[in-house]
């Protein structure tokens, strides 16, 4: 195991399924209707089953692509909350979460790009894919069991709003340009590809 995979492993989640539940339900409560809040548990939400996807595929090219997809969302979702939900946890003086924060994402962040050069079906990928998925869980339990639900009560209304428009608009930004490039991006290569090995993928993009 890599030293970035013990840190990944370190963060492995503790708390129940239960705690979590609980966590969750408590959240929901603090959130209103697209608020900030609310936007992020849905988000949380559609991470969850997207990490079930990725496990549940039962070939490699439709384990890839539901990859893309869980990369996706949890990049676009990762970078909306670095720009915007972390530095106002700052200014709400939580400076300890949002440092712990940054630093959790960031050990996902590596993990999720050495996870591209794993053979899909290996053993080796679901062990990585596992690790990546308990740390994100557990990361998620401290934003919803109390970082985030203590941020909608520090911070004045009109932080609040600014807050829920800067998320969307940062998600959204990452989302979209995401979609819109789906194709070229299936096209990528991985590191086991021919044309990678060979030069002439760069051969062919140099000419
Ligand atoms: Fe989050």
């Amino acid at each position: 195991m890599s030293i970035l995979d013990k840190v990944v492993a370190a963060v492995t989640p503790l708390e129940s399924d239960e705690q979590r539940a609980e966590a969750r339900a408590k959240a929901r409560t603090a959130a209103t209707d697209g608020d900030w809040l609310s936007l992020v548990l849905d988000h949380h939400h559609q991470i969850e089953s997207l990490f079930a996807a990725v496990k549940a595929a039962t070939d490699s090219s439709s384990r890839t692509r539901m990859q893309k997809r869980l990369a996706l969302i949890l990049t676009g979702h990762s970078i909306a909350e670095e720009a915007v939900i972390y530095p106002a946890l700052v200014k709400a003086n939580e400076e300890a979460h949002s440092t712990k924060a940054y630093t959790e994402q960031s050990a996902a962040k590596v993990q999720m790009g050495l996870l591209e050069d794993l053979d899909p079906m290996s053993q080796e990928y679901l062990d990585k894919l596992e690790h990546i998925r308990g740390a994100v869980a557990h990361h998620v339990y401290e934003e919803e069991g109390n970082w985030f639900v203590d941020l909608k009560t520090k911070l004045p209304p009109a932080d609040q709003t600014k807050i829920t428009f800067r998320y969307q608009e940062e998600f959204s930004r990452y989302t979209r340009d995401g979609e819109e490039s789906e194709e070229t991006y299936d096209a990528m290569p991985s590191v086991s590809d021919d044309r990678v090995s060979d030069g002439t993928l760069g051969a062919k993009s140099r000419n």
